[in-house]
């Protein structure tokens, strides 16, 4: 029987996971399929509850969605809970379950990219306090990155987010940017700022140490301003396609019983679908 999967969200029509999923079915040769469902937020319950009835077998939650499926699963992980949002539902033993994969994303890319960053990194600096900054910051607390500098326009948002790192996470004024990155071991941009069609951001990098590592969760363009600027500068840029990839996996898995790997040719067709590159 096909298992059915779905992107939901609002707007939807530009979301790549499709192409992700469409392309490990095809490798695995899998009867399955993973469409994009335009789902507003009034409808999220009836949409879950077509989950529930049977129609598909899970799929993945985008924004504005990711907070408001969390109270209508039955069980949540412990890592979505913490970040207060769900991207990944399956169903199992006629029970919904929602995870949130944007952490272990982030960590599986930085990990393939930079072997061994965990070892050398005390010390990051993180840009945005939004639910992208939310997941990045959990990944780092993780893997026991001690000191984390946390900068957001909004300085109340960036204070409520390090609030709930106590002792790991501290909000600074955007001000102190310039004079944090030389500081700083790791560097990530989780603002929108750079992504096309948005502002640039604008980070003074002169202060930056040769070998800091530099990860934009912003893919189009691939490289953006910053990770070039990094680069000239001897830092390590880390793109943000490889996080996209990477989130994907454990879906995948629960989804159709294989677990599905992010190799160059899948990294390839997706990058072959970036404007400007
Ligand atoms: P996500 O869930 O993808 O992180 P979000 O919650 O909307 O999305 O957060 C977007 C982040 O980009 C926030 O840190 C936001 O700053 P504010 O909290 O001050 O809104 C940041 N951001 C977006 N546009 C920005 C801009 N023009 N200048 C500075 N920061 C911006």
């Amino acid at each position: 029987m096909t298992r059915h999967c779905f992107v939901i969200g609002q707007p939807i029509a530009h979301s790549r996971s499709p192409m992700i999923h469409r392309h490990w079915l095809a490798e695995h040769g899998i009867d399955g399929s993973y469409e994009r469902i335009e789902v507003a937020p009034g409808e999220v319950p009836g949409f879950i509850a077509r989950l529930r009835a049977g129609e598909f077998a899970g799929g993945n939650v985008t924004v504005p969605n990711k907070e408001l499926v969390l109270p209508l699963l039955d069980e949540v992980s412990e890592t979505a809970r913490r970040m207060g949002a769900v991207n990944t539902i399956w169903r199992e033993d006629g029970r919904l379950h929602g995870d949130n994969t944007d952490a272990y994303g982030f960590l599986a890319h930085l990990d393939a990219t930079v072997p061994g960053w965990d070892v050398r990194t005390r010390t990051a600096l993180v840009l945005g306090a939004g639910g992208a900054a939310r997941a990045v910051i959990t990944g780092l607390a993780a893997r026991g990155v001690v000191r984390i500098m946390l900068v957001n326009r909004s300085p109340s948002r960036a204070q409520d987010l390090a609030a709930l790192f106590p002792g790991r996470v501290a909000a600074h004024p955007w001000s102190d940017c310039a004079a944090l990155v030389g500081a700083s071991g790791l560097i990530v941009n989780t603002t929108s700022l750079g992504m096309r069609g948005q502002p640039p951001l604008e980070l003074d990098l002169s202060a930056l140490r040769p070998g800091t590592i530099v990860d934009d969760i912003v893919y189009v363009p691939l490289e953006t301003a910053l990770l070039g600027e990094a680069r000239r500068r001897g830092g390590i840029p880390v793109d943000g396609l490889g996080m996209l990839l990477h989130q994907a996996v454990p879906g995948f898995e629960r989804w159709f019983g294989r677990q599905p790997a992010v190799t160059p040719a899948l990294r390839a067709k997706l990058e072959a679908d970036i404007p400007g590159r």
